[in-house]
């Protein structure tokens, strides 16, 4: 029994990784947008096409609008923004909060995540698979950890505007937003599933979907 585990372990210890993403097998490999991806990775433009500025990004210079339902804007530096960034297991978020403004309670499928504030006074909060929600106000310069898959918020309770810088060990970390993960889908989650999950009548439902589109 004990030797059957042990060739278990051996067997499997080649896939235990700590990495998000494969790891690179060239320099570099900058995305052809126009190609459809195969597995997480996009094809690599000819190397002849590549130039100086295909390793460099200013889409996070910008704030962004935060004229939203929650006051927030995330502008993301990711494989699909950042060519670049293809096959290197990495991507950047730019994260805008108005005063009052939240980036909503969601979670990361491939990625952890950490970050930094740069402006502003910021909650952020996490919950842990055994339900321990874990959060601290930070303000500028003070960074975070949110451990991969789990849920997770940040929201300005300072009362100018406030921006977060957060990084991903996943060139595309994915994001699932609880409340239209839930009550934005197409077609629609059917309203015996939310109602009962919730505890509540249909009608709260309805009017839980009717703001997210569902
Ligand atoms: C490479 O550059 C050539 C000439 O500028 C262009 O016609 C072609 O579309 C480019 N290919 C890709 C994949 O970017
Ligand atoms: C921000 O978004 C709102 C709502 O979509 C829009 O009305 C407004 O013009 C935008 N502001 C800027 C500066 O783009």
């Amino acid at each position: 029994m004990a030797a059957l585990f042990c060739i278990v372990v051996f067997l499997l210890a080649p896939f235990i990784s700590h990495t998000a993403d494969p790891d690179p097998l060239l320099d570099f490999c900058i995305a052809d947008l126009s190609s459809s991806p195969s597995f997480s990775s996009f094809p690599c433009k000819p190397a002849s096409n590549v130039t100086s500025e295909d390793f460099f990004f200013d889409g996070l210079m910008e704030e962004g609008n935060t004229s939203t339902i929650f006051g927030s804007k995330v502008t993301p530096g990711n494989v699909l923004t950042f060519p670049a960034l293809n096959m290197l297991g990495l991507s950047m978020n730019r994260v805008d909060l108005a005063p009052n403004g939240m980036n909503p309670p969601h979670s990361h499928p491939r990625s952890s995540e950490s970050g930094v504030v740069i402006t502003g006074k910021v909650l952020v909060g996490f919950v842990t698979t055994g339900n321990v929600y874990y959060s601290k106000v930070l303000v500028p310069g003070q960074m975070f950890a949110i451990p991969r898959g789990l849920v997770h918020f940040q929201k300005n309770v300072g009362d100018k505007k406030a921006a977060i810088i957060t990084s991903f060990n996943s060139q595309n970390p994915g994001t699932v937003i609880i409340s239209t993960t839930l009550f934005g889908t197409q077609p629609s989650i059917p309203d015996h599933v939310l109602s009962q999950t919730f505890q509540v009548d249909s009608s709260v439902v309805h009017s839980i979907e009717s703001k997210f589109g569902s």
